[in-house]
């Protein structure tokens, strides 16, 4: 039973919110804007420590992760790099979170293996928090994306979003098509023939909120109307093979002539790391909206991590 309260839960898909909890999440983000830009102190998570456990590279997760516990008076223990860790020496998986889950408060986790962070939820007593496993899910990257469109644009229902690239193994995208979709936005997917959603998506949109999603090959058939073209890289590390990559490689970009015919406040959002799909042009325009929302990461996870260990302000 979804339950009001998420203390002591755990992340580890986005279907695990309901929309209230999600709107929850923003109501308390919105409260943190202070804390997190600096402008105002506090001790909220004072006593508590987070584990980041990063089996896969990243910047803003982690890091964003670590600034919020710091931001609210908390602290964090990490790994960035498993050739460090007793994982080295051969430890498993299993016993690895076990020691660590009686050390810490909550566990933020990423790994390369669709169904890590679920098992790692089995294993450990304290919340654990999915912070990407394999192409499945990244549930708090789609918090902040929502938390983004409802700051840009004032709502998220109703809005017209395209979901441009690699929607076959993007997990931000995983976690953020079913997202949209209770939010009641309006999606359009374009992505290449390759790259399509994977069938258990598109089921789940009709199964769960009974929606189609149209889908186009080419971002200038629906450049006209849409109010956010929302953009990933092609994830190289999940193909098969090289020569699969090769096939769609530099197949999209989004750059400053392209939005010449778009709508005039149609904004620019990326999940982040970008490679080539995303022109350097457009970075001084109001249309790039992926640096604030990479920012956004932290007043959510600020949010998340105070709900979660039981210590919002109110
Ligand atoms: N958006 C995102 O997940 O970025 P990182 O891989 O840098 O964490």
């Amino acid at each position: 039973m979804k339950g009001f309260d998420l203390k002591g839960r755990d992340l580890i898909s986005i279907k695990d919110f309901s929309k209230k909890e999600i709107e929850r999440v923003f109501a308390v983000a919105e409260e943190m804007e202070p804390i997190a830009a600096g402008k105002e102190v506090s001790k909220l998570l004072d006593g508590k420590i987070l584990a980041t456990l990063f089996f896969e590279p990243s910047t803003r997760t982690q890091f964003s992760f670590q600034v919020a516990m710091k931001r609210l008076g908390g602290s964090f223990i990490g790994i960035s790099d498993p050739k460090i860790s007793s994982l080295a020496k051969g430890e498993d998986f299993n016993d690895t979170i076990r020691i660590i889950d009686s050390y810490v408060d909550g566990i933020v986790i990423r790994d390369k293996t669709a169904g890590s962070a679920q098992a790692a939820s089995e294993i450990a007593q304290k919340p654990v928090i999915n912070a990407g496993d394999g192409t499945n899910e990244h549930p708090t990257q789609a918090l902040l994306d929502l938390y983004t469109i409802k700051k840009e644009k004032g709502q998220i229902e109703g809005i017209k979003i395209a979901l441009l690239g690699d929607i076959k193994y993007a997990r931000t995208y995983h976690s953020l098509i079913p997202a949209l979709a209770m939010f009641g936005a309006q999606m359009v997917f374009v992505s290449p023939e390759e790259l399509e959603p994977p069938e258990s998506i598109l089921t789940q949109l009709k199964m769960d909120f009974n929606v189609e999603v149209r889908q186009y090959r080419n971002i200038m058939d629906v450049i006209k109307e849409v109010d956010i073209i929302r953009v990933c890289r092609i994830q190289k590390e999940r193909f098969p093979s090289e020569k699969e990559y090769n096939k769609v490689k530099k197949s999209y970009i989004v750059n400053r002539k392209l939005l010449k015919d778009g709508k005039k406040d149609v904004i620019v959002m990326h999940g982040l790391p970008r490679i080539d799909e995303l022109d350097r042009d457009l970075d001084d325009t109001p249309h790039a909206a992926y640096f604030r929302q990479a920012y956004n990461g932290i007043p959510v996870r600020m949010a998340l991590l105070s709900l979660i260990f039981g210590k919002n302000r109110e």
